[in-house]
């Protein structure tokens, strides 16, 4: 049975405890129910009073949604803020500026507490910096840094300027790093020497070099390196500089910037089905917003808590999550810059126990593959730790399986703590569809019900309503305040993309699949309905491996799919068809490997195929059409039971099923 069949089956049901209801933002169901019921009377008016209640406004607004350009939405737009202030100044201004904001723990082990006023501090320094540079309100900075302060200083102190940034996950290659700084039409770059990760350096800035050096970004004036590890790095004079040498002598004060509440807060690449990956441009009070809130919501995140997204900052969760939403209410957090299972796969659990986390916010793939060590070494396993702080568990980015489900909530949880699984997209900006602690019961594997204001529904083809208990295409049926709100440079592709017209144009397409259960209303998450993959968490589109693998001089042709895989969810399975004869045995393996690693170097690591098949051709109808449906069989190694009589050569099958 595969995990999405044993979720539609699950029978189990977990009711919030007492002291889990006791007290919380929501704290029950018909709290939820009057909230839900109160956002669809009057849309506006709800959205409006969180707004007022949860940010603090230079300039109040007297607008609240204009529809009347849609899709291109608008939310509180005659209101002006700053995020930056709202993250940091006000609650130092409230007296708070003692509180740790965040507790760093670098990859061996050394750990650094830093305070909302040390926060500020740093962050007005940067932002007096960049301004000298001349970066200034409306202009990009990309960000390629290691998980660090640095990397929420830096993210911080472009907003306090009106600077939007984009953020370009570490693990990206130089060939990703180039693209995201030509598209985006960054004015700065901040970037590290190298970051660590598991006992190893690794390279940043050279990486940052060779991106650059790749032509297209000659608008990127400035690199600033942040010194993590003091390895050797080749230097540009006059383009480069330290970042602990241009903030030295600035004042640790920064007027904020007003900016509009529709300002770019920041832009994110992600993958879609199609094309180069899209920048997801995501606005300053919306996204803001609906951060802060959620942290409250789903959280249920009180003084005292402490806080730990084990997301990267590269991610959207990492923004969210990390850099905006636990400042925005002033929470402590954990931040970790290394890997779960270096120097032990014990290392979450030992963390939690001495920072005595009370929220723990993960991903799916983490949980498995901790499973398989931990069971294999008591040592490792939670049980060996004090994890009886812990109050509330969270998954984000992929579904989650029951037995996953079951593991995390009876060994991390100890049978007391409920699971938000929390579904929503580096396009939503925060959490659309979770259970909410105090008052959501629980079934393993389903991310439950839509948060008050978020209307997601599940249609068919043409956008008409499916009833529960048959699957569909998820969508949201009214704009909501942290959507996107364009791809950057390409609204044509943002209309396209989300707002399709065989569905109306007015639905916001998810490109998810999902079935709501026929009694609960539950959502249970069926994956991806177009050509993007998950694999750990991690997006990626199948045309954009396909384009790596078809640079390689030596292919002519490639397929890409997915297969489902017990640890990544999903992983990368490569049909290829060479410019040469079909390899075999050893050189087959010898090939593979090489485009394996170069899939590496096109996109990053995450993005190499774990499985590269070749045959002499890929199976084609008479139209020339890949049939990528027979593909995926082959790839999970199913027998064909599809008609297969369009196909033009049936007899490529064969080749292409044996396992390599
Ligand atoms: C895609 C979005 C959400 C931030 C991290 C990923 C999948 C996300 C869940 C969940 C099932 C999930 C969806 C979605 N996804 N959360 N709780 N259950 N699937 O953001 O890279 O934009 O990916 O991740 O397929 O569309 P992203």
């Amino acid at each position: 049975m595969s995990a999405i069949e044993s979720v539609l089956h699950e029978k189990r049901v977990f009711p919030p405890s007492a002291k889990a209801s006791a007290g919380a933002a929501i704290s029950g169901m018909d709290a939820y129910k009057a909230l839900a019921e109160q956002a669809e009377r009057d849309y506006e008016g709800f959205w409006a009073g969180l707004a007022r209640d949860t940010l603090s406004w230079h300039k109040p607004f007297t607008k609240v949604l204009d529809e009347s350009k849609a899709p291109f939405y608008t939310w509180f737009e005659d209101g002006e803020l700053n995020a930056s202030y709202n993250c940091l100044d006000r609650h130092v201004e409230a007296g708070r500026g003692a509180d740790n904001a965040i507790i760093f723990e670098a990859d061996d082990g050394t750990v650094t507490n830093v305070t909302y006023q040390d926060l500020l501090e740093r962050v007005s320094r940067l932002a007096n910096a960049l301004k000298k540079r001349g970066v200034k309100k409306g202009d990009r900075v990309v960000i390629y840094l290691p998980m660090s302060v640095e990397g929420v200083v830096a993210m911080q102190a472009c907003v306090r300027i009106g600077a939007t940034h984009s953020v370009v996950f570490g693990g990206f290659s130089s060939k990703s790093l180039n693209e995201r700084l030509v598209d985006v039409g960054a004015v700065a770059l901040i970037t590290a020497d190298e970051q660590m990760r598991g006992g190893k350096a690794l390279p940043l800035k050279s990486i940052a070099d060779e991106a650059l050096a790749a032509g297209g970004c000659e608008k990127v004036k400035d690199v600033i390196v942040y010194q993590r590890t003091g390895g050797k790095v080749a230097w540009t004079e006059g383009r480069d500089a330290w970042l602990h040498e241009i903030v030295e002598n600035e004042s640790a004060q920064c007027e904020p910037e007003w900016v509009g509440a529709e300002h770019p807060l920041f832009i994110l690449y992600t993958s879609g089905s199609t094309g180069k990956p899209k920048g997801v441009q995501h606005s300053t009070a919306g996204t803001l917003l609906w951060a802060a809130q959620t942290m409250k919501w789903t959280f249920d995140m009180k003084p005292g808590d402490i806080f730990w997204c084990t997301a990267d900052i590269g991610w959207i969760t990492g923004h969210s999550y990390i850099a905006y939403g636990p400042l925005a209410i002033g929470a402590t957090q954990v931040m970790f810059e290394g890997v779960p299972t270096y120097p032990h796969a014990g290392r979450f659990w030992e963390m939690i126990d001495r920072h005595k986390v009370t929220i723990f916010y993960t991903a799916p793939t983490a949980i498995r593959s901790l499973i398989k060590v931990s069971e294999a070494d008591a040592k490792v396993h939670p049980k060996s730790y004090d994890l009886s702080t812990l109050r509330i568990l969270g998954t984000v980015g992929e579904p989650i399986n029951p037995e996953a489900w079951m593991w995390y909530h009876e060994n991390v949880g100890r049978g007391q703590c409920p699971i938000v699984d929390t579904w929503w997209q580096t396009e939503t900006g925060g959490h659309m569809i979770t259970p909410l602690p105090g008052a959501t019961p629980l079934v393993p594997g389903s991310c439950t019900l839509p948060l008050p204001g978020i209307m997601a529904a599940v249609v068919d083809e043409t956008g008409q309503d499916v009833p529960n208990g048959q699957g569909g295409i998820l969508v949201v049926k009214r704009p909501w305040p942290s959507m996107l709100r364009n791809v950057w440079g390409d609204p044509k592709r943002y209309q396209t993309s989300y707002f399709p017209e065989e569905l109306g144009g007015k639905l916001y397409l998810a490109g998810d699949g999902a079935v709501r259960d026929k009694e609960s209303g539950y959502f249970t998450i069926m994956g991806r309905i177009d050509d993007v993959l998950n694999v750990s968490g991690h997006r990626l589109g199948t045309m954009e491996i396909e384009s790596a693998l078809v640079a390689n001089p030596m292919v002519a042709e490639a397929a890409v799919v997915g297969r489902p895989d017990d640890t990544t969810g999903e992983a990368v399975v490569a049909f290829v068809v060479l410019k040469r004869s079909r390899p075999e045995g050893d050189e087959a393996k010898q090939i593979a490997t090489e485009l394996r690693n170069w899939v590496g170097k096109e996109i990053g690591p995450i993005a190499k195929p774990k499985d590269i098949r070749f045959g002499e051709n890929l199976p084609k109808t008479r139209s020339g059409k890949i049939m990528r449906r027979l593909l995926r069989s082959l790839a999970k190694g199913e027998e064909i039971t599809q008609d297969v009589s369009t196909l033009e050569n049936p007899a490529i099958l064969d080749q292409l099923g044996e396992a390599r």
